[in-house]
């Protein structure tokens, strides 16, 4: 079993639905507590052994780029006034030489489309797609509990979470066929079901670990649900001929799609950290007191 190296990161979307914060500024790049978005999620990517990020850009998002570099002008400005533990904390955190790449998704047709752009640079191996909208918490990160049942049962795996059932249809949703150990086997999936159609209130929530083969089902994928190019549409063909199951996955899942799911994860970020979390929680409920 090949293991899981690369990890794809769509980051074209526009993010209307937070502007307008988003723009001029990409939506990875807001800040959830002390660091942006996407700094969180290539951590948890990184804590899951992943040694090559494959970021699917748009017009727009240099600022990701830049991100992921070194910023020669500030890390010498910070050695020459002594902060050394912020120089060592910016040093620390950068991806290594060569370990990002950067795709550009020319039309926003769908995340199934987000994907199949980063095919050349993935090549013919398993890889982890981590969506920057969700994050995750948890003492063992998503994906790492990820690639561990992937060490057990191989084939694909995506993460999922209980919705409440009037929710479903702002999601993929799976349906789960029999347990095994902390998996669960899927029989099928639908994207954005109606409510009554949906076969189950679990979630597709955003991280997967993918075969792949499913490039050359996105290939030829017609659209689906919002005429879009839609993973999962291309992820229930793969079904048919590699096995996926599903991991509900044990931590919390921040969804920062939205402005007050912003606010949620930033608050939530803000109470754990270790040096400020104290003083978070006396201003939060301060500010609910009031
Ligand atoms: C995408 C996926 C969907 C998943 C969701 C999680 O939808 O297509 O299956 O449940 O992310 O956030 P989007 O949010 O891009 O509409």
């Amino acid at each position: 079993m090949k293991p899981v190296r690369k990890a794809v990161l769509p980051v074209a979307g526009l993010g209307t639905r937070v502007l307008p914060a988003t723009k001029v500024m990409p939506k990875e790049m807001l800040p959830v507590f002390d660091r942006p978005a996407i700094h969180h999620v290539v951590a948890e990517a990184r804590a899951a052994g992943i040694e090559h990020f494959v970021f699917v850009t748009g017009r727009n998002k240099a600022a990701i780029e830049d991100y992921f570099d070194t910023a020669y002008e500030l890390e010498h400005t910070l050695e020459a006034k002594g902060k050394t533990a912020l120089l060592d904390t910016l040093r620390a955190e950068l991806p290594d030489p060569g370990a990002c790449s950067f795709v550009r998704q020319q039309a926003p047709l769908g995340l199934g489309h987000a994907v199949w752009c980063a095919r050349d640079v993935v090549g013919d191996q398993p890889f982890a797609v981590l969506l920057p909208d969700m994050l995750m918490r948890a003492e063992t990160p998503c994906l790492a509990q990820m690639t561990a049942a992937y060490g057990e049962v191989g084939g694909n795996i995506i993460s999922v979470q209980e919705v409440p059932r009037e929710d479903v249809s702002s999601y993929g949703v799976i349906e789960p066929g029999r347990t095994r150990g902390a998996l669960i086997e899927m029989t099928g999936m639908v994207e954005k079901p109606a409510v009554a159609d949906a076969p189950s209130n679990l979630m597709i929530s955003g991280r997967y670990i993918l075969q792949p083969e499913i490039f050359a089902l996105l290939e030829s994928q017609t659209p689906g649900a919002g005429g879009e190019i839609q993973l999962t549409d291309a992820m229930l063909s793969l079904m048919r001929s590699s096995p996926f199951h599903a991991l509900p996955f044990e931590g919390e899942t921040f969804d920062t799609g939205s402005k007050t799911g912003y606010l949620r994860a930033s608050a939530a970020y803000g109470l754990a950290d270790p040096e400020h979390g104290a003083e978070v929680r006396a201003i939060l409920s301060g500010l609910v007191g009031r």
